[in-house]
């Protein structure tokens, strides 16, 4: 008789939607298309702040066959958590930017204190056959809190972003203790197996642990498996909705206002992990360098606000925003703006019509753990004229999808001579390249990246 699949409950602090809504984010995106299929329950942060986050009601909602268990957290939480050691200092630090990371104290207890918090909620809601699983970098010490609750079942976490390597990480004040509790999880999953070997490295160097066979690794008497388990879209799904009627609608206004010029798209949260400064540049100087290009191409950035409230974000937006005035000032025609920036939130049916109008798709990050807009772009082309990836060397997605451009993001001219290579590239080259990668999103779905996940986390023993 076959065995009874474990339930899975799933922690991240961003939870669903697990509807088309137009919410920016890959972690909740891979992570819906993950659960819509298995089921189960998702906790995490309800997006609310209450006065007493210790009382905060706790929310249950359901879809599907998946319940979603949401509280809230205090404003004080909100600040130092969130805001403060996981953005202002985890996320930077992790995308390899020790310049704009900041350290305090009094947000890392914070940090502590709401992994605790969570936890121990948790804790209620779970039983010993359960499958856990933690997502992403708020949550590093979630792993190590549930097992002090008493939760003896498997634990394990995926991180959803880059692991930096050791010499950059050993910054991070509490960088030893938030790497000790990591090991409390059996299988830590990352994107790559360069994120994979960073974690390896710290662990040998900075704690003194070895690396044993089958992927674990051991410090003093805790061993975790580190396994590279890349995370994937629902391709199926996503190629379907590129035919559905809100993304032909999409597809034809797209190509309206462009009026049939190459259409140029990048979609991205409006962070400085994603070159948006960079590739503006780039374009600039395809502008200036090939003048026959001028009048001929449109460049869209959808460019959804993001974690508005850190100077780093909002200094962004402004620099950003100058910048394609700039351009647009120098190039503009009275028919002609070559830059357009949006930044509202679109359905995911829209924007996959946007992607099939688009010639040319710009992924060009300084440093993204995955970035699943370039395998979005992928699944929903259409066969018979599909477009052009320009995919930066430092994304994830570029172990799997070698045959897009891929270019180094800090290079103005790269970018600029991969847009003229994408704009003049011809159709059989087009398809030649697009097949190949449509294989690889195809194959290296959501469902595939949970799967493999969890069969790992379900073949290691049960803690003692
Ligand atoms: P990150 O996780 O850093 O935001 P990803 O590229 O991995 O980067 O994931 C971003 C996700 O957010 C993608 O699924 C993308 O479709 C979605 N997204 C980006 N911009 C928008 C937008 N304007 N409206 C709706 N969804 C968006
Ligand atoms: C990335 C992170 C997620 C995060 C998302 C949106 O995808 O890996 O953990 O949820 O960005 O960021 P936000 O700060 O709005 O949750």
């Amino acid at each position: 008789m076959a065995e009874k699949q474990r339930r899975l409950v799933v922690v991240s602090n961003r939870v669903g939607p697990l509807k088309d809504e137009g919410k920016a984010g890959g972690l909740a995106v891979g992570l819906a298309d993950a659960l819509r299929r298995r089921g189960g329950l998702w906790f995490g942060w309800s997006g609310e702040t209450s006065e007493d986050g210790t009382d905060s009601p706790e929310q249950t909602e359901i879809y599907d066959h998946t319940a979603m268990t949401t509280i809230d957290m205090t404003e004080e939480e909100l600040d130092g958590f969130y805001l403060g050691y996981a953005n202002r200092s985890l996320w930077p630090l992790l995308h390899y930017r020790l310049d704009l990371a900041e350290f305090d104290d009094q947000s890392d207890r914070i940090y502590r204190r709401v992994n605790r918090r969570f936890a121990e909620r948790l804790s209620a809601l779970v039983d010993d056959e359960d499958l856990v699983w933690i997502h992403d970098y708020h949550f590093f010490y979630f792993g190590d809190e549930l097992r002090r609750c008493g939760f003896k079942g498997r634990i394990g976490f995926f991180l959803h972003i880059p692991f930096c390597p050791p010499e950059v990480f050993s910054a991070l004040p509490s960088s030893h203790d938030l790497v000790k509790a990591m090991l409390a999880y059996d299988v830590i999953g990352f994107q790559t197996e360069t994120d994979r070997r960073n974690f390896c490295a710290f662990c040998v160097h900075e704690l003194g642990g070895e690396e044993l066979d089958g992927g674990r690794v051991r410090v003093g008497d805790r061993t975790t498996i580190a396994a590279a388990i890349p995370i994937g879209i629902d391709a199926e799904g996503f190629a379907r909705f590129a035919l559905s009627a809100e993304a032909v609608e999409h597809e034809e206004m797209v190509r309206d206002i462009s009026r049939h010029r190459h259409q140029i798209v990048g979609v991205d949260r409006m962070d400085y992990s994603k070159g948006l400064v960079q590739r503006m540049k780039g374009f600039e100087r395809l502008l200036e360098n090939h003048p026959g290009e001028r009048g001929n191409v449109q460049f869209l950035q959808v460019a959804p606000l993001s974690r508005s409230e850190l100077n780093a974000y909002a200094e962004l937006r402004d620099e950003l925003e100058q910048l394609a005035g700039r351009i647009n000032g120098r190039f503009a025609r009275l028919d002609w703006t070559p830059i357009q920036i949006m930044t509202r939130g679109f359905t995911r049916r829209a924007l996959a019509g946007i992607y099939r109008a688009a010639r040319v798709c710009m992924v060009t990050p300084l440093r993204d753990g995955m970035n699943l807009v370039a395998k979005e772009y992928v699944a929903a082309q259409n066969p018979d004229d599909p477009g052009v990836l320009i995919l930066s060397r430092f994304a994830g997605a570029r172990a799997e999808l070698e045959d897009a451009l891929i270019v180094n993001p800090f290079s103005t001219d790269e970018i600029a001579e991969a847009l003229e290579t994408a704009l003049t590239m011809p159709l059989e080259e087009r398809q030649r390249r697009w097949e190949r990668m449509r294989e690889r999103v195809f194959t290296g779905t959501a469902e595939a990246w949970c799967n493999e996940f969890l069969d790992l986390l379900e073949s290691v023993p049960d803690a003692a």
